[in-house]
């Protein structure tokens, strides 16, 4: 049988707890993986002097799929994203969120399947920032003054928002072909582009010419953002493939994971030409990190995910089966899910759970 060696990113918080469940999964599974390790995070500032070793890109490199735990960044401070990082250096251009009703896991809803791509480059996360009272601020203050393009209040901090015809495209066309490749119906772009007419604006502009080239196969509709937030809380059931660039594809990513159960079950995957990286949607945590409370759903989730990509879509869909029956009987989930559900029964423990997973398998 062939196998894959895939790089894992066990990252810091609870991401060494999740992806230790996760590895027993797959291994429980028979997933044809051999892992590497490699490692991410804040723990590495002191021995590396950076979260993110160049030997951990190097390993992303040559095993081309890599799965990752979540990894801390504080806010406000110089210590840079590693995951943007990641991101940027890879050219992981699409964030993929799926995001469907798991019966037992406490959604609003039990009918949403969507799925969220997200731009994963661009937009206010391309990481250019003018810092409060630099020089380089001011002379932007007054660059901005001098064209006529408008006052900003001289003791502003100013972050950029660029968005490319390139990039916009590619996210688009990912879209599509996606929603082609799952047999799914619609792709809905999400802007502001009654506002920020030459960033959203040229998203949307571009969105409406690629959803031309797919005319007769795959429906297309555009949506404010603020009103797809408001629709997606009252119907989410009426979205398919949903498009956004970077920013309020990070934000309603989020929202939807809160309407089918919380962060502990939402997966990801980072996607570029030559490279993929999965991550759970999550963060690392920290309230809960070390005290084997995590939910690993999310991670394992992201595993399956991860072994569609490989071609192992048999084994992904055991272990999505064995997720929806240890949630369906319900006597083995993490605390979140409790409090998702208002149960009053005792949580299990992310070993506990993974247990009842295993034994499920
Ligand atoms: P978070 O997702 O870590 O936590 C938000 C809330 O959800 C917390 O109450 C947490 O306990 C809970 N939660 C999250 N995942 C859970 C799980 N698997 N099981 C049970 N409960 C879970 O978001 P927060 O607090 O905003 O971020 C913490 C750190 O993580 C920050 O430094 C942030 O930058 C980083 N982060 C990293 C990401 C990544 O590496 N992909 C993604 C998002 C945030």
């Amino acid at each position: 049988m062939l196998r894959h060696t895939v790089t894992l990113i066990p990252g810091d918080g609870i991401g060494p707890e999740t992806s230790a469940a996760m590895q027993r999964v797959l291994e429980a599974a028979g997933a044809p993986i051999d892992w590497e390790i490699a490692e991410a995070g804040a723990h590495l500032m002191e021995s590396e002097g950076t979260p993110l070793p160049q030997s951990t890109i190097e390993a992303v490199k040559k095993n081309k799929v890599a799965i990752k735990g979540p990894v801390t960044t504080p806010v406000g401070t110089g210590f840079r994203s590693v995951n943007v990082a990641l991101r940027k250096t890879l050219e992981l251009y699409v964030n993929l969120r799926p995001n469907i009703s798991m019966p037992g896991a406490g959604g609003r809803y039990d009918d949403v399947d969507l799925v969220i791509v997200r731009e994963n480059s661009e937009d206010l996360y391309a990481g250019i920032e003018f810092e409060q009272g630099s020089e380089d601020a001011s002379e932007l203050i007054s660059f901005c003054a001098e064209k006529g393009a408008g006052i900003i209040p001289l003791d502003s901090g100013i972050s950029i928002k660029p968005i490319s015809i390139t990039g916009s495209r590619n996210i688009v066309k990912y879209a599509f072909d996606y929603a082609l490749a799952q047999g799914r119906k619609k792709v809905t772009a999400v802007h502001k582009a009654n506002i920020m007419k030459h960033s959203d604006g040229l998203f949307l502009r571009v969105a409406r010419e690629v959803a031309k080239e797919y005319e007769g196969r795959i429906a297309f509709e555009d949506k404010i953002v603020d009103a797809f937030c408001m629709n997606m809380v009252i119907d989410p059931s009426q979205f398919d493939v949903v498009v956004l660039p970077n920013l309020y594809g990070d934000i309603a990513s989020d929202l939807c994971a809160g309407l089918v159960g919380g962060l502990g079950i939402a997966p990801g995957a980072n996607i570029g030409k030559d490279y993929a990286v999965f991550e759970a949607v999550h963060g690392s945590a920290p309230d809960i990190a070390g005290q084997d409370k995590a939910n690993p759903t999310a991670e394992i989730l992201s595993a399956a995910m991860m072994l569609d990509h490989l071609g192992e879509r048999e084994c992904a869909g055991r272990i999505r089966a064995a997720i929806r029956e240890v949630y369906a009987q319900g006597d083995h989930l993490t605390g979140d899910i409790r409090w998702a559900t208002g149960s009053s029964a005792p949580a299990a423990s992310t070993t506990e759970f993974t247990d009842a997973l295993i034994a499920a398998l």
